[in-house]
């Protein structure tokens, strides 16, 4: 059994990305079709980053003024940078006069998804896509296969790849699922999701002797924490107690409120870009057109930029038959891409230990993030970085 179908622009992935640009397409009177291979429950429990841009809190206030980022979400004024125990706040409304919300990827998709659904967007869950053929003709097609087994075909005018790092999209846009630039790094993050009272008012990013430690949070009685880990370590190998010790190992000067850990979870570092973003009729969002290891929180908000600058282009293509912005859509989005892979690259560098370093590379380190938070100018674009270059 194959049934075909037919829109506009055939959407792979119900993240952010794929979410938000359905939403933008809408507004724009553009049609469009979303399919995911999860369910909705499985996307809506996907526990990702929590740190939106200014921007992107502009833009889900924008498209819905009642959002909850402002009610169950937590403007941050700034970040802390902890040197070897002492503290240093990065102001951000002082600095840029812009901020960053504490409001988790799961929520945003909540909220997506429940707008989406309730404006009758079709969108398809537990629907597989297996390839897309014909992207330099007119109407590319999204092979699928749907929940029930049966063959699904979505015949579009564009087909957009918002599914992911394991992209099927991709292929079809840069030839191999692999081509890219890329760096791995050897180490990762252990993360945990504990039950306690919040450890500190604000983040903190801790380079200390033992390594490093993001102190994070969730909620009044949620908190979210990561440790530098090996790349291959088993989250759970470690017992609660020895996982406090090291995390408090990692922030002198703070006593951390412990409570229950209720996940745990082990995240890799990589910086990708794929090689093309954009073939014919066939455009890459978010991660799977590029992935940013998670220091300074840029995954989603990146991926939602790519999107505000895709659902521009479509627009004038569709409603204005002007392909100027869809052939112009992969060096726009790399200009933005590239400053926020330098921004995670060189977070991460600031801060974490390299198996290989010895006092020196130690020593340099520390200088580096003296010179940005003793520097109007370093804390300046740190900030700037932070909270989101504007579009
Ligand atoms: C969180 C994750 C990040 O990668 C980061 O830089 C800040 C916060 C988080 O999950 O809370």
């Amino acid at each position: 059994m194959s049934t075909s179908i037919r829109t506009q622009v055939a959407i792979v992935g119900a993240g952010p990305a794929g979410l938000i640009l359905s939403h933008l397409l809408a507004e724009a009177g553009v049609e469009s079709v979303v399919i995911d291979q999860r369910s909705r429950d499985e996307i809506e429990s996907t526990i990702r980053a929590g740190i939106l841009e200014q921007g992107t809190v502009d833009l889900l206030t924008r498209i819905d003024t009642n959002t909850r980022v402002h009610t169950v979400g937590d403007r941050h004024d700034g970040i802390e940078l902890r040197l070897r125990g002492e503290g240093h706040r990065i102001d951000f409304p002082g600095l840029v006069g812009r901020s960053v919300w504490l409001y988790p990827q799961h929520e945003v998709l909540k909220d997506m998804l429940a707008l989406r659904l309730g404006s009758g967007q079709d969108l398809r869950f537990n629907v597989t896509a297996s390839r897309v053929d014909d992207v330099d003709a007119d109407r590319p097609r999204v092979v699928a296969t749907d929940a029930d087994g049966s063959e699904l075909v979505i015949e579009a005018d564009f087909v957009v790849g918002a599914d992911g790092s394991r992209s099927v999209v991709r292929p079809a846009i840069a030839g191999t699922s692999r081509d890219g630039y890329f760096r791995e790094y050897p180490f990762a993050w252990f993360g945990i999701l504990c039950e306690a009272p919040a450890s500190a008012d604000e983040l903190i990013y801790s380079n200390s002797e033992n390594g490093f430690a993001l102190i994070s949070q969730r909620s009044h009685d949620v908190q979210r924490m990561y440790f530098q880990c090996a790349p291959d370590a088993d989250p759970n190998a470690m017992s609660e107690a020895e996982i406090w010790e090291t995390l408090q190992a990692r922030v002198p000067g703070t006593a951390l409120n412990e409570g229950r850990i209720f996940q745990r979870d082990v995240l890799r570092f990589r910086s990708f870009v794929a090689r093309e973003l954009r073939h014919g009729r066939a455009a890459l969002v978010g991660d799977a057109a590029h992935t940013v290891p998670p220091t300074g929180a840029k995954g989603m908000n990146l991926a939602i930029a790519d999107v505000m600058i895709l659902a521009d282009a479509l627009h004038a293509m569709f409603g204005e038959n002007d392909a100027r912005l869809i052939d112009a859509y992969a060096e726009t989005a790399s200009r933005r891409i590239w400053k926020a892979q330098n921004f995670s690259w060189w977070m991460t560098s600031m801060l974490h230990k390299l198996p290989e370093h010895n006092e020196f590379d130690e020593r340099r380190q520390l200088g580096e993030l003296r010179s940005v938070v003793e520097s109007e100018a370093g804390r300046t674009y740190l900030a700037e970085a932070y909270t989101g270059w504007t579009l």
